[in-house]
């Protein structure tokens, strides 16, 4: 049942602290990550030079900081693909390729036919999947599980989070099985990893914080989130949450890209809100702001507690703790899912169950 709230979306963004020590249980010993289900052979993890990764709607946008995280900490070229481009495409793999598949219900009909159109080529194929026994977990050549428990809201919350958790973990032990993350790195990894329960829950502590200023959308007809670098996918994240279940428009963009068109769109009715936390391209953001702000464009940021600069160039901050750029999208996910459910809230949307979508896509 709800446990108390008022709809399973706002629980299970409540679950999340809990979630991320769950998808690291078992996974972490010492300094490395085990994945007992994952079968390839020491040499066959050896000879991967590149990785492909395929998934849909949120799975995508963890796909997308996944991509970061391998290609900064394990330099191997990270490929992502929408499954339902990747099964058309006559994708380019090689033997020596590793595919993820990533899926929250391991059903997915595109993303499990491009799980087969993987092993057809010959390369290995493992998922990240939530859901034990499912199609994916089973066809494939091992599982990272992600442990997020059942999720109920149509909109994808902790899954999402635990996702990123996974593939953290994935970056791990790829990087020990490849000898490129000593075991100092790994050690660094391993002790952020463990921080981000706790900050999660400083977050929801700002719940009512983030549900008065998520009035800055009400009367809006669309919206724009900007991230940049490990960041993007989570714009993209934010602006996906807030369509589904709140119906207001938005679009994630790359935060330079803004003046490349889209800042056109920027107008009374058309608020900005930017991830602008402690990053090696925080000032870069931080100039976007000033350009929205100085066309008259409304402004929320997400920044780091102590960043007082930031307020005094946008209308709303939210302040979250500070973490490794590396870490981040996991703790700046959660102040903009907040912000969608609020915004839907407000709407009097049916949030756990937002008109024509489906918990699991199992027709192309
Ligand atoms: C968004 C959402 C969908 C799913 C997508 C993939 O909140 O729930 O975009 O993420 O349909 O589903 P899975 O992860 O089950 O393959």
């Amino acid at each position: 049942e709800k446990g108390g709230y008022e709809h399973f979306t706002l629980k299970e963004i409540h679950e999340q602290p809990a979630v991320i020590s769950e998808t690291l249980k078992g996974k972490i010993k010492g300094d490395s990550a085990i994945i007992d289900e994952i079968t390839l052979t020491e040499e066959e993890l050896k000879n991967i030079t590149k990785i492909h990764m395929v998934a849909c709607g949120t799975s995508y946008h963890a796909a997308l900081v996944g991509k970061y995280m391998i290609e900064q900490e394990l330099r191997i070229p990270v490929e992502v693909e929408v499954a339902s481009e990747f099964r058309y495409k006559n994708p380019i793999i090689a033997k020596t390729d590793l595919v993820i598949l990533i899926s929250q219900s391991g059903e997915t009909a595109d993303t499990l036919a491009g799980l087969r159109e993987a092993k057809k080529s010959g390369a290995k194929a493992i998922g990240i999947i939530n859901v034990m026994g499912s199609t994916i977990s089973r066809e494939a050549d091992g599982t990272v599980y992600t442990n997020a428990g059942l999720e109920i809201g149509v909109a994808s919350t902790k899954a999402f989070v635990s996702q990123l958790v996974a593939l953290y973990i994935l970056t791990l032990y790829l990087g020990e099985k490849k000898d490129i993350l000593g075991v100092e790195r790994r050690r660094y990894i391993i002790e952020n990893l463990r921080k981000l329960p706790n900050i999660v829950d400083k977050i929801l502590e700002i719940e009512d914080d983030i549900k008065e200023k998520a009035s800055i959308l009400d009367g809006v007809v669309s919206s724009i989130f900007i991230g940049r670098n490990i960041n993007t996918a989570i714009a993209y994240e934010g602006a996906l949450k807030l369509k589904e279940i709140s119906y207001i428009h938005a679009e994630g963009y790359q935060s330079g890209e803004l003046k490349h068109g889209p800042i056109a769109l920027i107008n009374e009715e058309c608020p900005l809100i930017a991830i602008a936390t402690k990053s090696d391209t925080y000032d870069k953001v931080k100039s976007n702001i000033e350009e929205v702000r100085a066309r008259g464009g409304k402004v929320l940021t997400v920044a780091t507690v102590g960043d007082v600069e930031i307020a005094e160039i946008s209308d709303e901050v939210i302040y979250i703790p500070e973490i490794d750029e590396l870490f981040s999208p996991v703790i700046n996910v959660i102040p903009l899912q907040i912000l969608s459910y609020y915004a839907a809230v407000n709407r009097g949307v049916d949030v756990d169950k937002p008109r024509n979508l489906a918990k699991s896509v199992t027709v192309e």
